[in-house]
């Protein structure tokens, strides 16, 4: 680990353990993308009556797409289209060639199911696998996998990866927070995946053991599936003493793994382009925008069997960079915000990162913290629960509650409640976090 002036890289892998993609340069992965792309565009309209139905009524058949500009003319697949087709629509193999499926939690209605094909899983073992190397694990850790096992493609996914990889992996998944504890401590694990607001209540509960998080064997964790802030990285950083770097997927997509933050870096996700084709689009137009701009994330897979995904709206929003540490792919910068996580008070949207980051440089708030929605007459209001870190004097609260409202107005321009709670009164997650509690009347 070293420190430049304001932040914390870690070392980057040898070159000579990249996959030859990693190495390549801009042009040739086009030509690869184009190829692999066109045979996507084929497969999904040949195998799958919901594309071919889409391509025909937009008008556009596979041979249609010469270059890679091309995409921008084919529909996009939308969550619902997963739902309407669910359980097994969307395969484009016999259900008898799947070798697994996961499926969404389906909060609302029917969940959403994805497939894999044997080497549907040797590819997605092999690009986990890329992104933990990423990341700073090496063949030979002991890595402590905290994503939780099962239906979510967190746990399995990262499990594959690791062993891809080389290391040893211990198959916790996600609960029984003491036990991890003794779990990190006995087996002395040197990486951990895990979501970040998991990480937090790990961190918490090596405290509440009396032990100093800082001396466990851990130096690198890959942290992702929900948004996360910089502010969050450095809080991680220095009550645990790793490298935290960012992993994201989706399982529409794959699952963990479609991009990776180098730990070299730490400067946004870098996207495996080699089976994974990001667009940017308007959120309300679909319109593609330039690299640089901010907008929907969209993803084209180019080299699945079971479940071809073509111009997926992922509803993540972030903008495409270029690469840096593998210079032929692109980075996606973190992403902060779901269209569907935007909440719209009074006019004004606002991202539960936001309140993130100004929660975080509050000097006596905890990183626990919730947002609860209300109706007060006929207005939406936001208040805004913050636990207060254990060691914050009592005097310290009013003010740290006026400070976070200045800071949401200044920076979102809308007036929140803020209420500062004792220590351990707010749900923690064993997952994915739930920060917004939606209670506005409806109708
Ligand atoms: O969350 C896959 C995953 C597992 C990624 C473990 C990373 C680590 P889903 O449950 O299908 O898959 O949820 C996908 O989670 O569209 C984003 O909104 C969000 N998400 C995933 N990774 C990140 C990240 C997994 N690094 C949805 N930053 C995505 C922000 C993320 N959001």
């Amino acid at each position: 680990m070293t420190t430049t002036a304001d932040r914390r890289v870690g070392p980057a892998p040898d070159p000579d353990t990249l996959d030859p993609e990693e190495r390549m340069g801009v042009e040739e992965l086009r030509a690869l993308q184009l190829d692999r792309l066109r045979w996507t565009l084929r497969h999904a309209y040949d195998h799958v009556p919901h594309h071919r139905r889409a391509f025909d009524a937009a008008g556009v058949h596979p041979e249609d797409c010469r270059e890679l500009a091309d995409l921008a003319r084919f529909p996009t697949t939308s969550k619902a289209d997963l739902r309407d087709t669910y359980p097994f629509g969307m395969f484009a193999v016999p259900r008898e060639q799947v070798r697994r499926v996961h499926a969404s939690s389906g909060t609302t209605g029917r969940p959403t199911v994805v497939g894999y094909t044997e080497r549907d899983l040797d590819t997605w073992a092999a690009v986990m696998a890329r992104s933990l190397r990423a990341a700073g694990a090496r063949p030979g850790d002991v890595l402590h996998n905290a994503y939780g096992y099962g239906l979510f493609t967190g746990g399995l996914g990262a499990h594959s990866g690791a062993e891809r990889l080389g290391c040893t992996v211990v198959p916790v998944s996600g609960g029984m927070t003491p036990r991890q504890v003794q779990l990190i401590t006995d087996f002395r694990p040197r990486v951990i995946t895990v979501t970040p607001s998991y990480a937090l209540a790990l961190i918490d509960e090596f405290e509440a053991q009396g032990l100093d998080p800082r001396a466990s064997s851990l130096e690198v964790g890959v942290f992702g599936a929900e948004p996360w802030t910089e502010q969050m990285r450095a809080e991680i950083e220095q009550r645990l003493d790793v490298d935290a770097v960012d992993v994201y997927g989706l399982s529409e997509v794959m699952g963990p793994g479609v991009a990776q933050e180098c730990v070299e870096v730490k400067d946004g996700l870098h996207v495996w382009e080699d089976h994974f084709y990001p667009e940017v689009v308007d959120p309300l137009t679909g319109q593609v925008l330039p690299d640089g701009e901010v907008g929907e994330l969209v993803f084209t897979s180019l080299t699945k069997e079971a479940m071809p995904v073509v111009r997926y709206r992922t509803r993540d929003l972030t903008r495409l960079l270029p690469g840096t540490a593998r210079p032929g792919m692109r980075r996606m910068e973190k992403v902060t915000g779901r269209t569907d996580d935007m909440i719209i008070l009074r006019g004004v949207n606002l991202f539960p990162t936001q309140v993130e980051e100004v929660v975080l440089r509050t000097p006596g708030l905890s990183p626990h913290f919730a947002l609860e929605l209300t109706t007060r007459g006929r207005l939406d209001h936001l208040t805004v629960r913050v636990e207060a870190r254990p060691d914050c004097p009592p005097e310290r609260r009013g003010p740290a509650a006026t400070e976070v409202a200045r800071g949401v107005k200044d920076t979102v321009g809308t007036t929140v409640e803020v209420v500062v709670v004792d220590p351990e009164t707010l749900a923690r997650s064993m997952g994915k976090l739930k920060r917004v509690y939606d209670h506005r009347d409806r109708g």
